[in-house]
């Protein structure tokens, strides 16, 4: 959707109260709003309110950037007596998930409301608004994450808005260290280029709930760094097992065949996008880091937990797309962890490698290289809420794929998280 699209569709939504108009709502102008958006980002931590940290977006001069590389998206802002109050954004795309092939998808995110005008429904008003877009453009299903403890945003969207828990990841962070990483000798890795990464997607991610169907294009973002395939060296990437699962002949040579046991990811740079800031923290944790730090730098066979700085504006690589194929692929799965992290060393302003696993995939959980002090375990909850309830509006393909995300069994699938909507 391009900007002119942005001003048309929601027409401004006054809210009511006791007959009195409230709270306008109506689509973000960036030649009004644009700074006003920003000091409210600047204003509004996400994370629980008795948190020692407290997450802070800084979205460098363009609001709109975490879902502008969306096929379709929205944001929405909240005025009351003319000072914005509130913002929302939401995106639209088709995914697929295991029973269904063809799911419109819409996922909202950004949902800030100012701190002097918390408690009043602005929020409410917001998400219904978006709920109300996702609908004309025929959306099945919203969906949203939030931080387990984020009292606020769960208690809005499960208990006010009807959103049922669906998936529970894990964040994992790595620090960018000051050295470079010694990758094992026996391990090979390749950098894939684009038309190999879209076939290995199609061959051995398409299973993955979430998958977008515009992959293509977020593989060939020049946010997307590349993905990257790691094998045992020595070994050929071509098997029998591989070619008769329909490699050959797609355009990946036999020379470019994963074999029995490797690894694939994706790198998103987010830092180009937006950066984001601790706030708030203790006295102490600043001193922590730094020694932490210091000590990495010229200790680091202490191997000390170093704590990067991440109480200045930060970026970060996302990584996406991970797949271990083979029983002895964890540590391939390593190996190419430490691979990204070296390419992290050599940009100043990336702090951080994040990812996002879920408990089935135990695997990647296990050898994600990780901090135990910047990671947050099962602590990402995704809700995910039905928008046709209408029996004859939602077939029954797609109340088989929702009854597969909510039912009662812990999932057995992995979950692709979106770059674009991190
Ligand atoms: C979460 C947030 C957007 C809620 O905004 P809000 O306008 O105050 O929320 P509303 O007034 O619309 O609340 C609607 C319902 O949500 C729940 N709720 C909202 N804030 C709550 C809180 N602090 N504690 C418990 N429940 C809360 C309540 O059920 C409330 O209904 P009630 O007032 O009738 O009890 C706001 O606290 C905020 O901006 N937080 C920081 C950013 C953030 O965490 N965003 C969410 C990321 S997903």
């Amino acid at each position: 959707m391009g900007s002119t699209d942005l001003m048309n569709g929601i027409s401004p939504v006054p809210l009511t109260i006791n007959d009195k108009v409230y709270v306008t709502i109506r689509n973000y102008d960036r030649e009004i709003d644009k700074s006003r958006v920003e000091d409210l980002e600047r204003r509004c931590e996400v994370g629980s309110a008795d948190s020692m940290f407290h997450l802070f977006t800084d979205t460098m001069g363009d609001p709109i950037c975490r879902i502008k590389n969306s096929p379709l998206y929205k944001m929405l802002v909240a005025e009351l007596d003319n000072e914005l109050v509130g913002v929302i954004q939401g995106s639209i795309k088709t995914v697929t998930v295991s029973s269904c092939n063809q799911i419109i998808v819409g996922y909202i995110l950004g949902l800030r409301v100012s701190p002097v005008h918390r408690r009043k429904r602005i929020a409410l008003s917001l998400v219904r608004s978006v709920e109300e877009w996702f609908i004309t453009n025929h959306v099945d299903f919203a969906y949203m994450a939030t931080e387990k403890n984020n009292e606020a945003s769960v208690k809005l969207f499960m208990d006010k808005l009807g959103f049922i828990e669906f998936r529970n990841l894990s964040i994992l962070v790595n620090p960018v260290r000051h050295w470079v990483i010694n990758l094992p000798t026996s391990v090979e890795i390749m950098k894939l280029k684009v038309e190999q990464a879209e076939l290995l997607y199609g061959r051995f991610v398409a299973s993955t709930d979430f998958l977008p169907h515009d992959i293509d294009t977020i593989l060939k973002n020049k946010l997307s760094l590349g993905t990257w395939i790691a094998f045992p060296r020595g070994e050929s990437w071509c098997d029998h097992h591989l070619e008769t699962n329909g490699l050959n002949g797609s355009g990946l040579d036999a020379a470019d065949k994963p074999g029995n046991n490797w690894a694939m990811l994706s790198v998103w740079n987010c830092g180009d996008l937006f950066k984001l800031r601790v706030g708030r923290a203790p006295m102490s944790c600043h001193i922590y880091a730094k020694s932490s730090r210091v000590i990495d730098r010229f200790f680091p066979f202490l191997n000390v937990p170093s704590v990067p700085d991440v109480f200045n504006p930060f970026g970060f690589y996302f990584m996406y797309g991970l797949r271990c194929e083979g029983p002895d692929s964890g540590p391939l799965m390593r190996t190419l962890c430490q691979y990204v992290h070296n390419m992290a060393v050599r940009n100043d302003s990336c702090k951080v490698i994040v990812t996002e696993v879920g408990e089935w995939d135990s695997t990647l959980r296990l050898h994600i290289p990780n901090s135990k002090l910047l990671s947050r375990p099962d602590q990402d909850l995704w809700c995910i809420k039905p928008l046709k309830t209408d029996q004859h509006n939602l077939d029954q393909e797609k109340h088989t794929a929702l009854f597969d995300l909510t039912g009662t069994k812990p999932p057995t699938s992995s979950f692709f998280v979106d770059p674009r909507e991190v």
